[in-house]
């Protein structure tokens, strides 16, 4: 092979060799990478000590093999919802040595419908339900029947349970299933029982439940509060000591990521997500250390990559309506965006929903910080929303594209 590269200096190849000498020549910063993913649960959680506590007296219960009372978590993104509901149910379930006794988690928005949810507890409860060929009330019945002739009892955390009702498409099913198993307990004898962590940081969640549903899950609440600027340095602190090697990471780098996390509310999340990304970045630079300009750098990833979540986790005919937005060079009101909303639906043969329930889903997207939906006032035509993309257009589309089901639009 020939060495000196014969796409002359500064070529492609030049450029690769580059890329790989950098990295061989860094001694690493990372000494546990493993440390910074998303669902690693740290020794030791500060800040969270009432919640685990509390989370943990109302389950306690089960272990006797009597129901506990629904409980439901609630508080902003990155507040540590997750984590707490795993570590305790994980000390719960290494404490049980009873097989009728279950412990399912189950991330309603991952698993995307509610029938999927079903599924996904019914596989913890060793029920193989088909994928498909029988009606979301008959594989509800089934799941339901399972757990009672198996005398099971079970705990099951729905995280991000929002999502099941969410949707005005899934709403009654997502509703129904909900009240069928707050209700279980109650009808079932034989010592069986369903009782459920919900977990959610939608403060409309609310609005999406029947009142008889809402106040069954919420024997118990417990609210999780959003880090200080100060909490997330000490997270930050812990993190650091165990993921990277000594030196790599500054106190002052450490500072401004807390400063940057707290900057809207305190997301821990957001916080051990650019402490990773920037150390993906010095690495990848060969630096032995994270400097204020990779935190700056993997800030915009970091924003990108919320961006692109925010819309592949969004349900079909919200997807379809932020489509309709982006098809508009110039905002546009209500009534023009629906008319194309309705031509995709017709383009691919789904039952497009009502303006009412359009206006409704534009205004979540708001919220979502996907639109931006202002009312403005236009002459004869009174008030109205001029909604436009609050995202970059090609960006979103990129995302929208990666739909199998929607991807025919383009
Ligand atoms: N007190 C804490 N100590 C250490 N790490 C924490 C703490 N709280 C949160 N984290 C970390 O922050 C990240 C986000 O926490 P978690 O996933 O539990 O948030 P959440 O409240 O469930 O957010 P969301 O509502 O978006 O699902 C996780 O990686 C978690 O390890
Ligand atoms: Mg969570």
């Amino acid at each position: 092979m020939d060495s000196t590269g014969s796409e002359g200096v500064g070529g492609t190849k030049d450029v690769v060799k580059r890329i790989f000498e950098d990295a061989m020549r860094s001694r690493g910063i990372f000494k546990n990478r493993e440390v910074l993913n998303i669902d690693y649960i740290p020794e030791n959680i500060p800040f969270r000590e009432e919640q685990i506590k509390r989370l943990a007296g109302i389950l306690s219960p089960v272990v006797k093999g009597v129901k506990p009372s629904n409980v439901f978590l609630y508080g902003k993104t990155g507040t540590g919802k997750t984590m707490v509901a795993r570590y305790v149910a994980g000390v719960l379930e290494r404490t049980l040595h009873d097989e009728k006794t279950k412990i399912a988690y189950v991330n309603c928005r991952q698993s995307g419908t509610v029938y999927r949810t079903l599924f996904e507890i019914g596989n913890v409860m060793g029920y193989s339900a088909p994928f498909t060929g029988i009606s979301l009330s008959e594989l509800q019945g089934r799941v339901l029947q399972h757990i009672s002739s198996n005398g099971y009892r079970l705990t099951v955390i729905l995280d991000e349970v929002d999502f099941l009702v969410n949707s005005p498409v899934k709403r009654d099913a997502g509703n129904d299933m909900l009240y069928q198993m707050t209700r279980f307990g109650s009808y079932e004898g034989g010592g069986s029982f369903i009782s459920i962590i919900g977990i959610s940081n939608d403060l409309r969640f609310k609005e999406y439940l029947d009142a008889r549903v809402f106040s069954g899950l919420r024997d118990e609440e417990i609210f999780f509060p959003p880090y200080s600027v100060e909490e997330l340095k000490v997270i930050l602190r812990e993190r650091v000591k165990e993921a990277f090697v000594e030196g790599a990471v500054s106190d002052e780098v450490i500072n401004y990521i807390a400063a940057r996390a707290g900057g809207e509310h305190g997301d821990a999340r957001r916080a051990v997500d650019l402490l990773r990304v920037a150390g993906e970045i010095a690495e990848r630079e060969g630096s032995d250390a994270i400097t204020i300009s990779h935190v700056e750098e993997a800030a915009a990833s970091v924003e990108r990559d919320k961006v692109k979540e925010a819309i592949s986790s969004l349900p079909i005919h919200e997807k379809l309506v932020l489509l309709s937005v982006l098809s508009f060079e110039q905002p546009q009101n209500t009534g023009y965006i629906y008319l194309k909303y309705t031509e995709y639906c017709k383009a691919l043969g789904v039952q497009p929903l009502t303006q009412r329930r359009i206006s409704s889903i534009i205004s979540e997207l708001d919220v979502l910080g996907l639109l931006s939906a202002p009312v403005v006032n236009s002459g004869r035509y009174g008030r109205t929303k001029k909604v436009s993309s609050a995202v970059p257009r090609e960006e979103a589309l990129a995302h929208l594209k990666e739909d199998e089901a929607i991807k025919y639009l383009f």
